[in-house]
């Protein structure tokens, strides 16, 4: 008999003091109600189908949590402001909190149904031959302003009808964090935007449903992207163009950020320390 193909989703915990530095870090994650699901008159194939799912979501908060790590190194290699690394920074630890929250669900289902993958094929990375911002600038679009973006109405959806105290805390985390993912893709932009060429921007809709075979790795809803993603993409993007402009016109934070960016190379190096209102 042939195993099937692919390697076993499976998670643990090292324990100890790493475990309990972890638990410092997020404590909300073992302050839920955990043990308060009573699964008396679920049937077994409802159960079957909801551990699954939340099974399912703890492998796509996995593959986001790459994405997310993957999203970092891009920032640090096309020199981003530092602010917006470090409010990235904390993408990878929201997205692990998220598998161990999925994870622990189907656990209190009755345990966690069998995910076979392909560790070497969990996201799609920018091609090599981009230069470091369009690198940024492509995996963020795919990763964050549709991944994220799409998700998170239809996390919330979930979070509005969950019921249960304990299914309902978890959702309503992940929203929480979400919400701070699902806009950095356009902080992103209006800090990026500027500095790309014109063709470079229109490349990055127009490339990647081919090169990329559709797949985005982010949240629940990539499973089911298709080529509409192009559009959706697109269409974010313009909104980005949009929101840049009315912020240019408004003197809000693009300015700011390219103030900011100014300063830091002219007289005041070294300091890090916002511009006056009045420069
Ligand atoms: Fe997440
Ligand atoms: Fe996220």
């Amino acid at each position: 008999m042939t195993s099937a193909p692919g390697e076993l989703f499976e998670l643990e915990l090292f324990g100890e003091g790493i475990e309990r530095r972890y638990r410092k870090m997020r404590p909300e994650v073992a302050a839920m109600p955990w043990g308060t699901m009573s699964l008396e008159g679920i049937s077994q194939a409802a159960l079957v189908r909801a551990r699954a799912r939340w099974t399912s979501a703890a492998f796509q908060e996995h593959r986001t949590g790459i994405a997310c790590a993957a999203t970092l190194r891009l920032l640090y290699e096309c020199r981003a402001p530092v602010d917006l690394i470090a409010l990235a920074s904390r993408f990878p630890l929201d997205e692990v909190v998220h598998v161990e929250l999925c994870a622990r669900m189907a656990m209190e289902l009755g345990g966690g149904t069998e995910i076979r993958h392909d560790p070497d094929a969990m996201i799609v990375d920018p091609a090599r031959d981009l230069s470091p911002l369009m690198r940024a600038a492509d995996a963020i679009v795919r990763f964050f302003c549709v991944g994220e973006a799409v998700s998170i109405p239809l996390l919330r959806g979930a979070w509005h009808a969950a019921r249960h105290p304990l299914p309902r805390a978890v959702l309503g985390r992940i929203v929480r964090d979400e919400a701070a993912h699902g806009t950095f893709g356009f902080a992103f932009l209006d800090w990026a935007l500027p500095r790309l060429p014109a063709d470079d921007v229109a490349g990055v809709c127009a490339t990647y449903p081919s090169a990329h075979g559709g797949g985005c790795s982010c949240s629940a809803a990539s499973d089911r992207f298709g080529p509409w993603e192009t559009v959706v993409a697109a269409a974010l993007l313009v909104v980005a163009l949009a929101r840049r402009r009315h912020r240019r016109r408004a003197g809000g934070n693009c300015n700011y950020v390219l103030r900011f960016t100014t300063e830091m190379r002219g007289r005041d190096r070294n300091s890090f320390r916002r511009p006056s209102a009045g420069m």
